[in-house]
């Protein structure tokens, strides 16, 4: 099946932006090694990155609809500062009734209060924190434990 990699606001800038938190792999090698992940645990990932909140609302209803139909499996999703902020993220996620596992690169436990509290950690199946871009491997490892066939 296919898996969605969804990546939030700021994430394109993966690689540059604040190297210390967030590495120095950009966003195009954090794909690369998505897709690696998924192919060797025959599956394949689709990634997209927005730094608008309706364009990622729009992209959980597609996955919802796809999944329906058995060709996606899930989201592996970085909601970026949308993940502490977004009422409309967390009802998408609901309301389309999508799996999906939330990856932080940072421990954002860590970090300033406004980082602690997650509008998505109530309606995902899993969340993955503080691991670096590796998060993202461990985010499609979780999703086919727990989904695939
Ligand atoms: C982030 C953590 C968020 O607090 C921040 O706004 C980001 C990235 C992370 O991957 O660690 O943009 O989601």
């Amino acid at each position: 099946s296919i898996i969605m990699v969804l990546n939030g606001p700021n994430l394109n800038l993966l690689g540059t932006r604040e190297p210390a938190t967030y590495g120095h792999e950009t966003l195009a090698d954090v794909e690369a090694m998505c897709q690696a992940t998924a192919e060797s645990l025959g599956h394949q990932v689709e990634c997209y990155q927005s730094n608008h909140e309706g364009v990622l609302v729009d992209w959980i209803h597609e996955a919802g609809r796809r999944i329906k139909t058995g060709e996606v499996l899930g989201v592996v999703f970085n909601p970026g500062a949308y993940t502490h902020t977004s009422i409309a993220l967390h009802d998408a996620i609901i309301g389309a009734e999508v799996p999906v596992i939330e990856v932080h690169i940072s421990n954002v436990h860590a970090r300033e209060a406004f980082r602690h509290h997650s509008y998505i950690s109530p309606v995902a199946a899993g969340t993955i924190v503080g691991m670096g871009v590796q998060g993202y491997l461990l985010g499609i490892q979780g999703l086919v434990a727990k989904l695939g066939k």
